[in-house]
């Protein structure tokens, strides 16, 4: 299939990209830096640029967006809401999005480590938390898109797991995702087209079960 990337040049999207050419899908990714990512076709561009983003989505079958909010934290709503609207204007049905599990949605638990994770983020980068739930409600009022938002814990190395879990968990600061599950999943959630309109939680648990 021909998979439209954004924050390609990330941790996630890196591993992201490389794994869908595993596959053999074809990958266009927005950069935005001077970086190259091989095998892939770059557009240079902004994710905040319409332009740029309608030719990053045209003739895809579907988009997988891992924008990151550290350098502009409004990349994560404003981003999202940009290829949004090039995908409703001609481009495919498909958004896959990859987010931290903070981001609220209704049935939820509040468990402490949940709240632990929340007040962090409150002292140590309060706009990424505003923009984050800014993203969780720009999606669930967006009826007419095929998206599907990833939440996850923190990121750590690794190679996929085989016992990654997608659904809705107690995670805490002490959670983790390997990078490799993360890119397993976007990938097959960009092809098989599941979990439409819902946002699971993704972890890897220690040992295996
Ligand atoms: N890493 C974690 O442990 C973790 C945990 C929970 C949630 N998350 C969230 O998951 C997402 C992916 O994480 P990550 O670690 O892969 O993030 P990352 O390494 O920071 O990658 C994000 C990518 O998005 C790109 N980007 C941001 N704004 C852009 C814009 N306006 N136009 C074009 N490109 C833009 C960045 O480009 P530049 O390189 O040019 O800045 C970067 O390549 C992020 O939203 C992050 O907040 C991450």
């Amino acid at each position: 299939m021909k998979l439209a990337v954004f924050g390609g040049a990330g941790l996630a999207g890196t591993a992201t990209v490389r794994l869908a050419l595993e596959r053999g899908h074809h990958v266009r990714a927005l950069v935005r830096g001077p970086g190259t990512l091989e095998g892939a076709e770059v557009v240079r561009g902004d994710a905040l640029d319409p332009d740029a983003v309608a030719a990053t989505v045209a003739g895809a079958d579907a988009v997988v967006s891992s924008l990151g909010g550290y350098r502009g934290p409004g990349s994560i709503d404003a981003g999202t809401r940009t290829i949004a609207a090039a995908m409703r204007a001609g481009g495919p049905d498909r958004l896959v999005v990859l987010q931290g599990f903070h981001i609220d949605f209704p049935g939820d638990p509040h468990n402490p480590g949940r709240r632990l994770v929340e007040a962090f983020l409150s002292v140590r980068c309060r706009p990424l938390l505003g923009h984050g739930q800014a993203l969780g409600e720009l999606l669930r009022q967006t009826s007419d898109l095929s998206w599907t938002l990833v939440r996850v814990p923190l990121i750590a190395d690794g190679p996929a797991s085989g016992w990654a879990r997608l659904g809705v968990f107690a995670l805490g600061p002490w959670s983790s995702v390997r990078v490799g599950d993360v890119a397993e999943t976007l990938v097959r959630l960009a092809e098989d087209g599941t979990r439409v309109r819902e946002a699971p939680m993704l972890y890897t648990p220690r040992r295996g079960r």
